[in-house]
Order: structure tokens, then sequence, then C-alpha cells
């Protein structure tokens, strides 16, 4: 049975009817990682893995949810008093909550929704399913808001709803996603330019380390938490900086007696990591894949050693990238597991997911998952 199958039919059991199906996927990130909540740029792609919802009006006020993969229902209402226990019904809730605070009148609805974006693989499953029901909710309700709002929808849904202080990367990729093209987005202002991406001669492939990604509770907000002291720090003298993203690591040097030694590595990290997307973007352009590559093994580098978001089993992946003569490498996402994103030119491809499923069991007991990436398109109808 396919997915929409599946999802009509425990619709139609459940609500003895059928609503409208949504679609939207998760993402991934070239180069430009923690980066979206520092004020600069990022260079994601909508996968074709996403979040799939049938999704009906019900003429009352309250909402019922039922999740395929995790077997279960929930009942929730629409006021800010009505938060369902389950975290997974949060995100729903959120986005309706979100959406009202922006003059959208949602009334109850019926839904079920299934996934086939991996969870807790830094894919974004999370955003995914946040734009699926911000977009479909927003035409079914005639709300009218606009799309790069419906982004901070997601956003927000995040930060007041589920204790992540994210960036607007995934919920933007998810939402304005292209076939066949990155998306080069500025995150202080949201604008954003589609860049083709179709490497010919090589292919990106995502290995999942099978470590479990979870931003809630994570270091994450930490991290964002450092480059907020930095800011700080830094416009004491430069009153222009709002974000990292505006400074260099001359002024960063300036104020380096200021911060911690910890906040001034994380801060080094988001400032060189900015100006490696602007190189990267320029190389992607030309073609040249090996400095597209060089850079992406930089990021690595800075994520682990500066920015301290890896783990042991994605360092391993990213040796044994470099070993395969992989052409470039890094954890890919918020971190603290998921997976690594390779540019692998066609004639290492092979070798390279043989060796890396052989090397990563012997070393963990486990067996990676291997994902060979399509650049896709964002939030849609699609029945
Ligand atoms: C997570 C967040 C994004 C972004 C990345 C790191 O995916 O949701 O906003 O910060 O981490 O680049």
């Amino acid at each position: 049975m396919t997915e929409t199958t599946i999802v009509n039919k425990l619709f139609k059991e459940k609500f003895g009817t059928s609503g409208d199906l949504y679609f939207s996927p998760g993402r991934i990130n070239l180069i430009g990682e923690h980066t979206d909540y520092n004020g600069g740029f990022v260079l994601p792609g909508a996968i074709d893995k996403g979040i799939l919802a049938e999704i009906k009006p019900n003429g009352s006020t309250k909402v019922r949810a039922a999740s395929v993969d995790l077997n279960e229902t929930v009942e929730f209402g629409l006021n800010e008093s009505d938060k369902p226990s389950a975290s997974w019904a949060c995100y729903i809730f959120g986005v309706c909550r979100e959406m009202q605070k922006r003059g959208a009148v949602i009334g109850g609805f019926d839904t079920v929704f299934s996934g086939d974006v991996p969870l807790g693989a830094g894919l974004s499953s999370s955003a995914a399913l946040e734009s699926t029901f911000a977009f479909g909710l927003n035409e079914i309700f005639k709300c009218g808001i606009d799309k790069k709002e419906l982004v901070l929808v997601g956003q927000k849904t995040e930060h007041n709803y589920c204790g992540v202080n994210c960036g607007i990367m995934d919920q933007f990729a998810s939402l304005f996603g292209k076939e066949g093209n990155l998306i080069r987005l500025d995150c202080s202002t949201m604008e954003y330019e589609y860049v083709p991406f179709n490497p010919k001669g090589y292919k990106l492939v995502l290995v999942d380390s099978v470590t479990k990604h979870e931003l809630v509770d994570s270091p994450y907000n930490k991290r964002r938490q450092s480059c907020e002291n930095a800011v700080k720090a830094i416009a004491k003298k430069h009153d222009n900086v709002k974000f990292l993203a505006d400074a260099n690591m001359d002024w960063l040097n300036e104020a380096k007696a200021d911060i911690s030694e910890e906040d001034y590595k994380r801060a080094t990290y988001a400032i060189q990591e900015n100006q490696r997307l602007a190189d990267t973007v320029i190389a992607l352009k030309k073609g040249d894949y090996a400095t597209v590559g060089k850079n992406v093994f930089a990021t690595h580098e800075g994520m682990s050693k500066l920015y301290e978001v890896s783990t042991v089993e994605l360092d391993f992946l990213n040796d044994v990238a470099k070993e395969c003569g992989v052409t470039g490498s890094r954890i890919m996402g918020g971190g603290f597991g998921g997976c690594t994103i390779n540019l692998v030119a066609d004639d290492k491809y092979d070798n390279f997911i043989q060796t890396a499923i052989a090397r990563f069991t012997a070393q963990f007991g486990k067996e990676p998952k291997i994902y060979p990436v399509k650049i896709s398109d964002g939030a849609r109808k699609i029945g």
C-alpha cells in the first residue's frame, strides 16, 4: 500500500469521510550550518521525503489528529490552555495557535498524517510536519497568510510550543523547495535565490549514523546563547552588529576578553561558516566541485572542533569519507547525531557506500542507513 492509500484508508475508518491531502518535505543543507539564527546565509534544498496529511474541517471547535506511524490519536481544542500532552501533537497545536495569532480563523478539523522522512536523522521531520499543516490549513480555512509568514508560523511553533530556538532554514526549505534547486537564503531578510544543483558526475548521499538527534533539551539552545553573548560584546564597539553574520573576525578578536573561551570558539565558527557559504556559492556557480567539497570538509571540522555539535559516530563517518576520496563530507543539520551529507564522484560512490557500511557496523555494532538525495519541490496539495 502506498502512503497515500494508508492515510486515506485510516481517515475513512476513523472519520467516515475524506479530506484534502497535503504534503511537505524534509530538507538537506549543502553548507551554512548554524548560520540561520546568526543572521547569515544557508543553502538548503527540499527532499523527496516528508509528511503527508489528510485534513477536513469537522464543524466543531476540536481537532482530532491521528498519527499513522505512532498509531495514536489525540483530541485537543484551539485555545492556549488546550495544549495537548503528546509532544507530536504540540507541533500541530502550535501551528494552529501561531496562525491564530496572525489573525487566522481556524475551526476544528480531523486529520490523519504519516511520514517517510526518517525521525531524528536531522532531516527536519518536525519542519515538514509544521509546514504541511501551516500550508494546508492556510488553504482550507482561507487564511490568506503569505508563504514567508508561514515559515515564521513553523519557526515560532518550535520556539513557543516545542522548546527549540531554531532559525528559519528548515521551514523555509520545506515551503519554498524547488526540484533540482538549492535555495540560497539570506536569513536576516528572507531574500532568496534558487541555485540550480545538478552536479554532473557526482552524487549527493546521506549516511545516517542512527544515533538519536533530538534538539529539544539538547545544547542547541546553548549554542545560540553563546552566539548572542558574542554579539552583545562586539556591539559595545560596533553598534550596527545585530547578528554574528554582521561581524568579522577582527571585531570578534577585539571583544575576546569580554566573552568566555567557549563563546569565542562558537562565534569563530559562525563567522567563518558564513564566509564559507559565500565562497561555496561562487564555486558552485562555476561548477568547481573540488572547492565546494573542500569547504564542506572545513565545515565539518568547524562543527566538530569549534561548535562542538558532532558525535564520535559522525566524526568516524567523516574520516571514512576522507579515506574513500569523497569530494566533500560533513555533519548536517543541528548536530548531536543524525546524518553526514556527502558529495561523491560517481566512480567513488559504490566503494564509499560499501566501506562506510562495513566500517561503521564493525565499529559501532549497528548499520548506518543510506539515503540518496533527490532535490524536490516544497509544500503542496496533492489531492
Ligand atoms: C536545526 C534548526 C535550523 C538550523 C540548523 C543548523 O535544523 O532547526 O534552524 O539552525 O539546525 O543549521
